[in-house]
């Protein structure tokens, strides 16, 4: 996967696929949907006659200005929820599991949106770099949290719902695979934790390259047929959005340059995440992009003996994260 083979990705035309046949009486959650692509994921979703769209977010008072912005471009009122949810605390993501359990009669899509990009090194509660908690250890929380009311819900509705993350095609990147071959074969996350070894400029990378693969395993341990849930993985391209915000400047710069030169608008990037939302049983655990599938991304490195350990080893460690933040939890899976 070259760096060519993404910004050609950028000209392709991509249809919008929901509409009241597809969303009619549905409900979904949007995690980081108060800007940026989970904002006009959410908006689409309303558009195309939702009757629920959360919109988890970090900051309510952003969330309250998207709801209102929905609101007046849609011109559908009572649809949109705004709840709180902090990927960076693992309380938060309980919290927010909790509600949409008591509050949540039924969930057909979960959107695993929010994210971020940082170049400096900041922790987050418990200890680990902030990028690497937001963008895989709470994401896969909140999944993993998620599945069990979501497979109740879809057994008493007979209903199909999705859970979708989104990745990056700079996961496939070497700058990625070089940055994760620097951490030891055990303890993947304490030595993802490892301040020294880590080359924060391609920190953004590295956290979707193991995000990518968490979905992976979490998709294989929890195969379509078992769950009734479709789990994908989507990298929607390269979009005018404001995650580079808390870079450095000459980050944004390199960005900028980038994005004006290829970058899709986020309406047109959430074209390929509501893609993902309608792809059926045969995506479990793919990765998609404009909307098709796009297996061919995931490079062979991934895939092989090494890659097969690696993934394994990364699953092994989030699963018995959340066994420890959320004890019982395996059993509620089994
Ligand atoms: N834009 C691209 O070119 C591109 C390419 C590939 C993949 N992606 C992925 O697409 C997703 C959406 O990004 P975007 O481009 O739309 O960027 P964005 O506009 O910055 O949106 C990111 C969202 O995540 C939220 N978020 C960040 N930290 C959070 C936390 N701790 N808890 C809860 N929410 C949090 C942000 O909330 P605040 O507004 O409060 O910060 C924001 O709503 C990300 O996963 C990103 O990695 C984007």
């Amino acid at each position: 996967m070259s760096m060519r083979q993404i910004f050609a990705e950028q000209y392709v035309k991509l249809p919008v696929l929901v509409n009241s046949t597809t969303c009619l009486g549905k409900t979904y959650i949007v995690t980081g949907s108060n800007n940026g692509l989970g904002l006009e994921t959410a908006r689409h979703l309303v558009g195309a006659s939702a009757s629920c769209v959360v919109l988890a977010v970090r900051n309510l008072a952003a969330g309250e200005k998207a709801k209102a912005d929905i609101e007046c471009t849609t011109r559908k009122m009572g649809v949109v929820q705004v709840w709180h949810l902090d990927l960076s605390s693992s309380e938060s993501v309980k919290r927010f599991a909790a509600k949409a359990e008591a509050e949540l009669v039924r969930i057909d899509g979960l959107i695993e949106n929010a994210g971020v990009m940082l170049d400096t090194w900041t922790l987050a509660e418990g200890g680990m770099e902030m990028s690497m908690t937001v963008n895989v250890i709470n994401t896969m929380f909140l999944g993993m949290l998620m599945l069990p009311k979501m497979m109740a819900r879809a057994k008493t509705f007979a209903i199909q719902p999705r859970i979708v993350f989104l990745v990056s095609g700079l996961a496939f990147q070497n700058t990625a695979r070089r940055e994760l071959e620097k951490v030891g074969k055990v303890d993947v996350l304490g030595g993802l934790n490892n301040q020294k070894k880590q080359a924060m400029n391609a920190r953004y990378a590295l956290t979707k390259l193991v995000e990518t693969y968490a979905v992976r395993a979490f998709a294989a341990a929890y195969p379509f047929e078992k769950t009734q849930i479709v789990i994908n993985m989507v990298s929607p391209g390269i979009c005018t959005t404001r995650l580079a915000r808390d870079t450095s400047i000459v980050m944004r710069a390199a960005q900028g340059v980038i994005r004006t030169a290829v970058a899709r608008t986020a309406e047109q990037g959430s074209r390929t995440i509501l893609h993902a939302l309608l792809a059926d049983e045969t995506t479990q655990g793919k990765h998609l992009s404009g909307c098709k599938v796009k297996e061919d991304w995931i490079q062979p490195w991934m895939t092989n003996a090494d890659g097969q350990k690696m993934q394994k080893q990364i699953w092994k460690e989030l699963v018995a994260l959340t066994e420890w933040a959320q004890p019982g939890f395996g059993t509620k899976l089994s």
